[in-house]
């Protein structure tokens, strides 16, 4: 709980549980993520991470625990008005809008109302969708129906959907998966870019936190601030990169012997 006098903190998920059946998923997990944070989720298949950022983006409803974010206690929304509220994911996107363009399936959340300026024209969400496209690298096929795309590209249409309702806190589920080496340390930086509050285009005077799951640990470690790792549904441990890549227990969990190098 907050203690009285202290201010609430951006964000905080508190004693969040949540079982499938007999299995639970998601465990007793209590963390916070401050405003100028980006923060890795990791730990092994299965361990909970993907239920934890659904329960946060309310696409899941948790069996226990609450969700507290600028301030609100969001726990009880619907998926929508947590995006207008300013959290937005990539994983809710994995299906996009098959036969139409491009970049029709990211103007789409340039029309949240969060993210839509009084008075705003089509041009301009238009100019905002092609933004974010660029951002992530694929402006050149904006006119291509989104079936066309292959499986990275897919991936880096999420990112693009999930910037453009210009969120304060981005959750990326593996956003790097399927991409090549190149590509991943291209989209890693760019992340790290938006999240700095490097503007690109008209999107993000000010970047979003971050809390991004991923597998990739070499292109995740040199971009966050701070890892929590999850194992069987329990945080294991919380702190810097440089901290955790030594930790015993998430060296037992997941890491194994060859740990990855933290600059
Ligand atoms: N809708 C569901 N119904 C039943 N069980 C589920 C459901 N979603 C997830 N699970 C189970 O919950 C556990 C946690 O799954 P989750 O997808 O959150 O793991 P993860 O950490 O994201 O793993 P990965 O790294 O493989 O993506 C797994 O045992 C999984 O089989
Ligand atoms: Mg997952």
């Amino acid at each position: 709980m907050t203690t009285p006098g202290t201010p609430a903190p951006f964000f905080r998920v508190e004693n969040l549980t949540k079982r499938f059946g007999g299995l639970i998923a998601v465990n007793d997990v209590t963390f916070e993520v401050a405003r100028n944070e980006i923060v890795a989720l990791i730990g092994p298949n299965g361990a909970g991470k993907t239920t934890l950022l659904r329960l946060i983006a309310k696409l899941l409803k948790p069996d226990a625990g609450r969700i507290v974010f600028n301030g609100a206690d969001i726990t009880a929304l619907k998926p929508w008005e947590v995006v207008n509220r300013g959290i937005a994911g990539t994983f809710q996107n994995t299906r996009p809008f098959r036969h139409l363009p491009i970049i029709a399936n990211v103007m789409v959340p340039c029309l949240a109302p969060r993210a839509r300026r009084r008075g705003e024209w089509v041009k301009r969400i238009e100019a905002k969708a092609l933004d974010a496209l660029e951002f992530v690298g694929i402006s050149d096929l904006a006119l291509e129906p989104a079936a066309a795309l292959s499986h990275g590209d897919l991936k880096r249409l999420e990112v693009a959907r999930a910037i453009a309702s210009e969120p304060e806190l981005l959750l990326l589920d593996e956003p790097l998966g399927g991409l090549n080496p190149a590509e991943s340390e291209l989209l890693a930086k760019s992340i790290k870019r938006l999240h700095k509050g490097g503007r690109f285009g008209r999107l993000h005077s000010e970047g979003p936190a971050v809390v991004m799951i991923e597998h990739k640990l070499k292109e995740l470690m040199a971009i966050v601030d701070r890892v929590i790792v999850l194992d069987h549904g329990e945080t294991i441990a919380d702190g810097p990169p440089a901290d955790i890549v030594r930790d015993r227990r998430v060296v037992e969990a997941y890491l194994g012997p060859d740990r990855v190098d933290v600059a």
